[in-house]
């Protein structure tokens, strides 16, 4: 998906022999960065080959789906290869809990906050608790991947097909690929370049995930079969070769670490080295290769080259002439490399007085680079006092490009006393002079990183002086420490109901574990089939100058450039007044003024993928005009032309009630303040894809989108088609969260308008890099706030300004939703909320799960915590005092919730715990939050159209509902629904791809009700069924089900049914209640978080299928987790362009961001009468919750803030990455206390 080792999805298991043992090895890697050739003479098993519905599914597989680790889909099989591997890897040891959750760390799954995968795959280790054991299979049992050629077993290995081999002189060769069997072989080919050849090594290839646009080269060199560079000394000095992976690296040094006294550290090293990237990349990652981008890439933050330099490694060279030298890592920076190969590095052996310790301060817990990393190293000599003998090693990464060792700051430590507070606090003046960080759009500030830097030093020198520092400080020697993850899943099922209520497994979710389950891009390309790419635009606000796209054009397989002047279509996606709230046309392809970099210019039609991409590059844009970009929402707030206020669905919305001045008048204490919510990316791991193919009559179109209405109007305005000439179908969505409804139809147009104007079928599949660019997210948020309360802390007036930006254009605003949200729970005698929606010069934003509540929710919770503080009062009390109780029974149930999580949660015991623990750490502190949460489904104005199809011989049933099956599980859901109407077994329904015909005039799939309306027609369609049928059945009482339908068939009975549901059903709506309790802990010397625990408990009604609702639970909190805390995008100020694109720069949560203890409960006994079958919606309001992530957080920052002397109230955005945790927590060097 990402292309660049960074999420997962494409994880294969690659097993080859040993270049120096000929031993076969195993092991996970990303097939993303494995070029074709460096495979030959491995074997690659990919998910379809261990296991699929003919032969049997793999075990690997069928716990996956049965234990609910499958949504949306896209992310399983690069899970179960990850497992996989691992346990190909390990079938003689066993694996444990803990290598399972690390093996996880480079896949992302946006669907299901991990848990559940977790969960399924930690049944297959050694040490699992009985309970999990349980449910799996005799490790033993677990077999071999299916050979595709035999069908059978793999025996583990291949006979050759004989590719082709093409012998220059003794060296493989093909093409400008070459691959040496020995150093000899190496030398002299690289001897034969000469300087004027551009040549790559290739080792795990890895280093194109991080640097891409190195190259092009004349020629690679594979150098994975050189026998020298894998060779490994464990003698004194410890010697490991270049080619060695990071893997193999890390388990030798783990390894030697506990047996060899001279390499008592190596165990040090082997941790740090664990937080490179991922296990795929480290399996495939060299040494050398790692060391040579720190070489060609100064600013490269290398946790290798900081371990190795922190002990004095040396690097081992030879030049094609065969001249050795050995180098320090400094003077290797200075050398040429042109013809030189990384032999090895030696690691000297030191003796137990040395201290070392490395760090790596990254921002998410893992898979991601380095904002700072740091190594100090000293020997001490403990007889007097705590002497530093000689010159400690004192070495920072991520800090400015020329800076490795602190000089200065080593010169001045040499030989001084440690515990000496005084040399200690000269020492971080020295630092504080020497280190001079550069700044970095994308880094965190300089203050950040010199102040973490020095709290880094502070750290090591707090691990030597051990307890001759005050106990309070001690913490700061240690690091946040995570426990295996543990998960409760608690609800209630009534087998009466069954199948409906009854926890189910996604019907799909086998096929998805083992890749049989079929998404957009799967459908197989036309022989005459063209691809396109998007040329987008680099700078905002300004205008196009020209675009010349000759030079792409002369690139052999160039077909067409398309942009707004050369098609004779219309160039419309949205339209203004459309659906969703949609105030402004947006343009297909840019006509003249471009409203933010990133936006479509034109596409490049061409016979390949690759072709395309490489001619879009080639295309040349000059612009005019250009103006600074307004990118933030008060910079717009400034121009009255990019605000209004927010007119969703009729007039000006303005919430209001009671005389709010009067009420600010009477009030005791009046707050102002302000607060912002950033965008969020929404990750789909499926990026958008759209396969249009003219027909006869029109243009079939195969599209990833939630609004299948949407695609098909879009696309019959613009070619000028009748609507029904326009068919769309749908399998499935590899997520989409919201962001596959309007950009969806982008997409889809330029397609469409491609297919249209080339006659041929086109495909356009984007790039994670160029979806990052072309399209929004999240809207952003702004709130101004006023709030009052009487003497005894009771709300008497609120008044905020609540501002959405819409990025581009005044499109799918959703401050009207958070305006409608933004009372949640609570009472206040007056208040007036006004939605505004701003335009900034940023990629048009679009709804994102949850959109506008989970910012109502969250400025309306931050105002309470902002008048409990200026007040006093605990947060809790103060919510409890001002709940809305004024309502009926159920809108009352919102203080049962809350008694109930705080009773089940043990927060007051927990809340005490927190206190004590904060008092004595000045460096650690702990925050518990507990969140209340109302999400009235008032209405349902949605169309769906249910299609139910019983066919004669068998009864077998086909079902084609009109939501979009995108993971969650509606198909499930529907089926379950079916089963139980016409009372048969699952097995027999089969849920179809939703297309235009059968769901003519649909609405999108969205807004979590999607799979009730769904049910709800589902029933009415069987429940038709079911009434056109019991004439037959009274007649034959007896009869099975398949006798029953087959003699309806022969009484000519019409076995199709079709419901329509429109807001004509009057199905009544509900209120959904929910609260969660949060727990985190920060280390406040570096603003790394950790979350300790959560508890949600939420009332989904009587749950159509519980298994889904607490998958849906699970995945919206963590989604929450990242909005809240890491998903971060920057802009470049001067072009506007998004910077925080691909996994490198933008950070969803991983496996180990999740709360290391995570209990959902769903309401018991909670079954609604207004709710479809009794149950309620889930997909969204876990998500309103998750900002009690940022509540506990700062609940712990107000520990730290107490400590720095300033306990007053402070504004806490979101998201609150450590950075900002940092600067909130007010740390800086002059607190560096030893008592
Ligand atoms: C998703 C991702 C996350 C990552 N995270 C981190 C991280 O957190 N910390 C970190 O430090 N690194 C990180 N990395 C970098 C990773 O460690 C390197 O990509 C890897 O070690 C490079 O090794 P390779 O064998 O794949 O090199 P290749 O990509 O094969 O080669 C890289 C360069 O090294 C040269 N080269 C290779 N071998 C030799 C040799 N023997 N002699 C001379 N030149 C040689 C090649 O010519 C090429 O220029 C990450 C990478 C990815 C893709
Ligand atoms: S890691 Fe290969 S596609 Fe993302
Ligand atoms: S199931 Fe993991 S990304 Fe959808």
């Amino acid at each position: 998906m990402c292309r660049e080792g960074g999420c997962g999805a494409c994880v294969v298991t690659l097993s080859n022999n040993d270049p120096v043992t000929g031993n076969k090895q195993c092991r996970a890697v990303n097939s993303c960065l494995l070029p074709l050739l460096s495979c030959h003479g491995s074997e690659i098993t990919t998910v379809e080959g261990i296991g699929n519905k003919k032969d049997g599914y793999h075990p690997v597989q069928s716990q996956l789906a049965d234990m609910n680790g499958s949504q949306c889909g896209y992310c399983s099989p690069g899970m179960v290869m990850s497992m996989y591997s691992l346990l190909q890897k390990n079938s003689g040891a066993g694996v444990t809990m803990k290598e399972i959750e690390s093996s996880l760390g480079g896949n992302i799954c946006r669907c299901t906050g991990y848990r559940p995968i977790m969960d399924a795959f930690k049944t297959f280790a050694k040490d699992a608790p009985q309970e999990l054991k349980s449910r799996c299979v005799d490790v033993e049992d677990l077999g071999n991947a299916i050979c595709p050629k035999t069908g059978s077993a793999c025996q583990g290995h291949c006979e050759s097909n004989g590719l082709a081999k093409v012998v220059d002189g003794e060296i493989f060769k093909m093409g400008n690929w070459y691959r040496p069997e020995s150093l000899e072989q190496l030398m002299a080919l690289l001897s034969s370049f000469g300087r004027e050849v551009k040549y790559r090594l290739v080792a795990g290839n890895t280093g194109t995930g991080v640097y891409k646009d190195d190259g092009p080269y004349d020629v690679y060199v594979d150098i994975n079969k050189i026998g020298d560079l894998y060779q490994v000394s464990k003698e004194s000095p410890l010697i490991i070769g270049g080619g060695i992976n990071l893997t193999v690296m890390q388990e030798t040094l783990s390894s030697i670490g506990s047996t060899n006294p001279d390499y008592w550290y190596a165990v040090t090293l082997a941790e740090h080295i664990e937080k490179i990237g991922s296990v795929p990349v480290r399996n495939a990652g060299s040494i050398a290769g790692n060391l040579m981008m720190k070489h060609g890439h100064r600013e490269f933050p290398s946790d290798l080259f900081i371990v190795l330099e922190t002990v004095g490694a040396k690097i081992t060279i030879i030049s094609c002439k065969r001249e050795i030298q050995q180098l320090t890592l400094e003077q290797f920076l200075e050398t040429d490399m042109n013809g030189q190969i990384i032999l090895h590095v030696t690691l000297p052996p030191l003796s137990t007085d040395h201290i070392i310790k490395t760090f790596k301060i990254m921002p998410r817990s893992c898979n991601a680079h380095a904002y700072i990393n740091a190594g100090f190293c000293a020997k001490i000599s403990r007889q007097e006092n705590i002497r530093i003998v000689g010159k400690p090693t004192i070495i920072f990464g991520g800090i400015r490009t020329s800076l490795v060792h602190a000089i200065e700051t080593e010169n001045f430590l040499a030989d001084k006393f440690l515990d000496d507070e005084m040399t200690f606090q000269n020492a971080l003046k020295m630092l504080d002079q020497e280190l001079c960080p550069e700044e970095h759009l994308l880094n965190p500030d300089s203050d950040y990183l010199k102040t973490v830097a020095q709290g880094l030093f502070y750290k090591f020198v707090l691990t030597i002086i051990g307890d001759k520092a005050a106990p309070e400080f001690r913490s700061g020697a240690l690091n946040l420490e995570r426990k295996m993850m543990s998960g409760k899943q608690d609800y209630d099922t009534d087998s009466k109901e069954w199948p409906v209520n009854q926890p189910t497994i996604k019907v799909e979710a086998r096929a998805q574990c083992s890749g049989e389950a079929k998404y957009i891009d799967d459908i197989p390309v036309c022989s005459d089939e063209l691809f396109g790419v998007f040329v987008l635009s680099t700078v905002a606000n300004c205008y196009i100058d020209q675009i010349d796209a000759s030079d792409a054009l002369k690139i052999d397989g160039v077909v067409a450039f398309l942009e707004a002047k050369s098609i004779k279509t219309d160039n419309l996606f949205v339209f203004a007044q459309g659906a969703f709230d949609s105030q402004n046309n947006e343009e297909v392809f840019c006509s003249g003024k471009v409203l933010y970099a990133g936006q479509s210019l034109g596409l490049i039609v061409a016979s390949s993928q690759s072709i395309a991409a490489r001619a879009a590059k080639l295309v040349r844009i000059t612009y005019k005009d250009h103006q600074k970009p307004v990118l933030t929402i008060k910079e717009a707030m400034k121009n009255p032309e990019r605000t209004m206020i927010h007119a969703a669905f009729g007039p000006p919305n303005v919430f209001d009630a009671g005389d709010v001045q009067g009420g600010f008048s009477s009030s005791e204490t009046v707050i102002e303040g302000e607060f912002e919510i950033g965008t969020q990316y929404h990750f789909y791991m499926e990026t958008l894809v759209a396969v249009c193919v003219p027909v006869e009559d029109g243009m079939n179109i195969y599209c990833s989108t939630q609004d299948q209405d949407a695609v098909q109007n879009a696309v019959a305005r613009c070619l000028k088609l009748h609507k029904a000439q326009v068919n769309v179908e749908t399998r499935r969505l590899g997520g989409s969260y919201g962001g596959k409804i309007s950009r969806s139809t982008l997409v889809a147009t330029a397609c469409a308008i491609a297919a249209y104007e080339l006659s041929k079928p086109v495909r356009i599949s984007l790039d994670l890099d160029s979806n990052m660019a072309l399209v929004g997210g999240r809207l952003p948020y702004y709130c101004q706030y006023k709030a009052g309360t009487d003497k005894d802390g009771v709300i008497q007036a609120v008044d905020m300004k609540i501002v959405s930006d819409c990025g581009g254009n005044f499109n799918e605003g959703t401050a009207f939703f958070a305006a409608s949200f933004a009372k949640n729970c609570y009472a206040a005698k007056s208040w007036k909320f006004t939605p505004f929606l701003a335009k900034t010069d940023t990629p048009s934003n679009t709804y994102c799960r949850a959109p506008g509540t989970t910012q109502g929710i969250a400025i309306i919770e931050n105002l309470i915590e902002h008048l409990a503080k200026i007040r006093q009062e605990d947060p809790l009390e103060f919510r409890l005092k001002n709940l809305n109780t004024s309502g009926n029974e159920e809108a009352n149930s919102m203080r049962k919730i809350i008694d109930e999580v705080r009773r089940s949660s043990e927060f007051d015991k927990r809340l005490g715990e927190i206190k004590e623990f904060n008092s004595n750490n000045r460096w650690k502190k702990r925050g518990i939050n507990l969140l209340p949460m109302v999400y009235p489904v008032e209405s349902f104005p949605f169309r769906y159209n249910v299609l139910v199809a019983i066919h004669h011989e068998g009864g077998s049933v086909a079902v084609s509902h009109g939501g979009i099956e995108c993971g969650q599980g509606i198909n499930t859901k529907v089926t379950q629904v079916v089963a139980r109407e016409l009372g048969i077994d699952i097995s027999l329904i089969s849920v179809k791809p939703t297309n235009t015909l059968t769901n003519t005039n649909g609405s999108v799939t969205g807004g979590s009700v999607t799979s009730e309306m769904n049910c709800y027609a589902a029933m009415k369609a069987c429940q038709d069924l079911k009434n056109r049928m019991l004439p037959i059945k009274e007649k034959l009482p007896d009869a099975s089900w398949s006798e029953l339908v087959e003699q309806c068939f022969n009484s000519n009975i019409d076995l199709t049914a079709r419901h329509y549901y429109t807001s004509d059903d009057k199905v009544r709506g509900y209120i959904i209640h929910g609260a969660t309790v949060s727990e985190v802990e920060v280390d406040v010397l570096t603003g790394e978080k950790l979350l300790r625990r959560v508890d949600i408990l939420e009332d989904a009604g009587q749950s159509l299928s519980p298994l889904i609702d607490i998958g849906q639970i699970e995945g919206a909190f963590v989604m929450g987790v990242g909005l809240w805390t890491s998903e971060k995008i920057t802009y470049d100020p001067h072009t506007g362009q998004k910077l925080s694109r691909g996994t490198w720069n933008y950070k969803p949560p991983v496996n180990s961001d999740i709360p290391m203890d995570f209990r959902i409960t769903m309401l018991k006994n909670a079954a609604h009468p207004n709710g479809i079958l009794r149950s309620k919606a889930t997909g969204e309001p876990p998500l309103c919750m998750s900002v009690s992530v940022l509540f506990a957080l700062r609940s712990a920052v107000d520990a730290a803030r107490s400590d720095a002397g300033n306990p007053g109230w402070y504004r806490m955005d979101g998201p609150a990455t450590i950075d900002k945790l940092h600067k909130m927590m007010l740390t800086n060097s002059a607190q560096y206390l030893f008592q």
